[in-house]
């Protein structure tokens, strides 16, 4: 059994980045039975912003939980938003944590990031930076697939795309994704 850890990198109860993850998870669940699925979702996450004075006093026993799931995992999936041209605080502030308590913490784990945003750059500046960050950690990036227009281009009720380019583009980046393992 491979494992699949998702980190849904928003902290909104309403995220867009948690269906097109959703997305994911069905679509590798109907290609293979040999993988089973977990997911972080940052609104569940309550660490404190990073300092070094914080962590002096120790690290955070939520943190040394995260980071037992990453390593038990064999596939790490990013669904990840955009905020001003980068990836969420909450994210960042998870990997500042995680890149402390280990600098190598993605560990040669196949990585996938998918993101999403309401305008038309589908989340892509926050993908390439995330990108940068997944190759400090020691991550093998597999493949980014970015959605545009989230609002007029994926249908909310059936978890599906709209259009039949998006669609397509989406199948490859999972079929590699899939492969890899
Ligand atoms: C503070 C803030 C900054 C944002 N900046 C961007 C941005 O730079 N690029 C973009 O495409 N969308 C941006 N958006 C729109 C988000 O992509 C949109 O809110 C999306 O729903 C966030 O994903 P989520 O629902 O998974 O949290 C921004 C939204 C907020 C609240």
């Amino acid at each position: 059994m491979k494992k699949i850890l998702t980190i849904i990198g928003s902290p909104s109860k309403t995220s867009i980045n948690k269906l097109l993850s959703d997305c994911s998870s069905n679509f590798l669940k109907n290609r293979s039975d040999n993988m089973e699925f977990e997911s972080l979702w940052l609104k569940d996450v309550n660490l404190p912003i990073f300092s070094v004075d914080l962590e002096l006093a120790g690290y955070p026993n939520e943190l040394k939980e995260i980071l037992d799931k990453i390593k038990s995992a064999d596939g790490v999936i990013f669904a990840s938003p955009e905020n001003n041209s980068t990836i969420t605080v909450a994210l960042k502030n998870l990997l500042d944590w995680l890149s402390r308590i280990d600098m190598t913490y993605l560990d040669s784990k196949k990585v996938l990031i998918l993101g999403t945003s309401t305008g038309r750059g589908g989340a892509g500046k926050s993908t390439e930076f995330l990108s940068k960050l997944v190759g400090f950690g020691k991550g093998e990036l597999i493949s980014t697939f970015n959605l545009p227009s989230f609002n007029r281009t994926f249908d909310r009720d059936t978890l599906d795309f709209i259009n039949e380019e998006d669609k397509n583009r989406f199948e490859i980046t999972m079929n590699k994704f899939n492969d890899s393992f």
